[in-house]
């Protein structure tokens, strides 16, 4: 098996908390929006690595629904640099029989519509693709995405295709922004710090979380296979005992 992992502990999903750009950029005196350019290599040589590993699907972490709250120049930026980036790299992603997937809350007036019609196109371009699910997390919150969750349960239930009494973990599941994605089993954040910040909160009750000091622009093919190695060394006991 390439790079020392175990074949047969490779997670199915990662989620990535892709993190440190500004600070990367704030390091060589460039500005915050800088770093976030230099991120774009970083997220698309980790797509490739995640596909060679044989990872199934990847989620990224682009944009918060509280990173409205930034300056109103690096917003504008941060949003025609995320349009830019699947224009730059939508032929090759579908090349590579990837699909892709947005999650978050697209009916955000704030938005500018050309970025919601390029995550659209994206997504209905590479829809028959067959092989790894890369999922942007752009304009996400888990809060909202529960949120959203609940809003179409109590609409079933109040017009009464719903019995109340049926709701569990499985059906709420089944209303999140991509019902068929599976649990992450592990969640990587670069650049040392150590929180979620509202990334998959209803989908990570049990992932591995791994910490890594690496700033987004700089985390490479090591950083990615240090980060699996970590999470291969965790005992994952889902509230049970450890086995023999
Ligand atoms: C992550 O890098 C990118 C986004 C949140 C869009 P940051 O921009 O948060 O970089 P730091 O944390 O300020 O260094
Ligand atoms: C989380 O990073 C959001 C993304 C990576 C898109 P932030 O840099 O926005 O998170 P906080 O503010 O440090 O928690
Ligand atoms: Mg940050």
């Amino acid at each position: 098996m390439v790079d020392e992992l175990d074949p047969a502990r490779i997670p199915r999903h990662i989620g990535i908390i892709m993190d440190g750009n500004g600070r990367w950029a704030g390091a060589r005196g460039l500005e915050r929006t800088a770093g976030h350019a230099a991120g774009e290599q970083s997220l698309f040589d980790t797509i490739d690595n995640c596909q060679s590993l044989g990872i199934e699907w990847l989620t990224v972490y682009a944009f918060s629904t509280e990173n409205w709250s930034r300056p109103a120049d690096e917003v504008e930026f941060l949003m025609a640099f995320n349009e830019g980036l699947l224009v730059r790299h939508r032929d090759e992603v579908a090349a590579k029989n990837i699909r892709l997937h947005f999650i978050g809350d697209m009916d955000d007036p704030r938005i500018p519509e050309r970025v919601v019609a390029r995550m659209a196109e994206s997504e209905e371009k590479t829809k028959a693709n067959t092989g790894m699910r890369v999922v942007f997390a752009f304009n996400y919150g888990g809060r909202n995405e529960i949120v959203n969750a609940m809003r179409t349960i109590a609409l079933d239930v109040a017009s009464g295709r719903l019995d109340p009494t049926k709701l569990d973990a499985e059906l709420v599941s089944a209303r999140l922004y991509v019902p068929e994605m599976p649990e992450p089993e592990l969640i990587i954040r670069t650049s040392g710090e150590q929180r979620t910040s509202n990334f998959l909160l209803w989908q990570s009750a049990y992932s591995e979380l791994v910490f890594t000091p690496v700033l987004w622009p700089d985390f490479d093919r090591p950083a990615l296979v240090a980060a699996i190695a970590e999470y291969q060394q965790r005992r994952r006991r889902f509230g049970g005992v450890d086995e023999g």
